[in-house]
């Protein structure tokens, strides 16, 4: 697997993704009909193989997956952060989900995200930065926001949450220099 080196923010350690956090907790979150509400992962029933299989899919791959860790004593797992890399166009589209939910509506994902985006442009060579949503995600769009991601465009009606159509927002950013 690709790996970031360990990135660290005031509350957190953004760490590469290892065989010993599939846990059950882990599988629970992708369960959890409201972690995953906004999500393509929630159309199906999720295991451990199902996991092991996704983290094993990031082997040989150029993309990086890396768990959130919460500082502490010890520190605790509470989400993960996935990064699809095209190498031969230096983008990078980011996804990230805080499994542990009173976690939430603290600015975490907006700190976890930024910091990446960092590492990103500052020292992997990416030129541009890309994340999709939900135009109901309205905390994934709050990240995208505050982390100075742009609205590119949308696909309309793209998907269907709770019998709605909703529309996929498409952000990006690109290191202020490039801009
Ligand atoms: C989306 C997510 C990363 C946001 O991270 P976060 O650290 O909670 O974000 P913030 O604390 O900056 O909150 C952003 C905004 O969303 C609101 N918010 C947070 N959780 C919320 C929830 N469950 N429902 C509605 N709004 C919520 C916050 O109040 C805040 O709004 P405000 O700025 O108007 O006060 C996180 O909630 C998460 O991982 N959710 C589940 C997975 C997911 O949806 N991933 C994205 C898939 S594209």
């Amino acid at each position: 697997m690709a790996r970031l080196p360990l990135l660290e923010t005031p509350r957190l350690r953004i760490v590469p993704f290892d065989a010993s956090l599939l846990t059950k907790r882990y599988v629970g979150w992708l369960n959890d009909p409201e972690v995953v509400r906004f999500s393509e992962q929630r159309h199906r029933h999720h295991d451990l193989a199902g996991c092991t299989a996704y983290f094993d899919s990031f082997e040989h791959s150029p993309h990086f997956f890396c768990a959130i860790l919460h500082k502490g004593t010890p520190d605790e797992h509470i989400g993960n952060i996935s990064i699809a890399v095209d190498r031969a166009n230096r983008v990078a589209d980011i996804s990230i989900m805080l499994g542990e939910k009173q976690y939430w509506g603290q600015a975490l994902g907006a700190e976890a995200w930024a910091r990446v985006m960092e590492e990103l442009f500052a020292n992997q060579n990416i030129r541009k930065i890309t994340a999709g949503t939900m135009a109901l995600n309205h905390g994934m769009l709050t990240v995208m926001k505050r982390c100075g991601m742009e609205e590119e465009g949308r696909r309309k009606r793209q998907f269907l949450c709770d019998g709605q159509e909703v529309d996929m927002v498409m952000a990006a950013a690109f290191p202020p220099t490039l801009r």
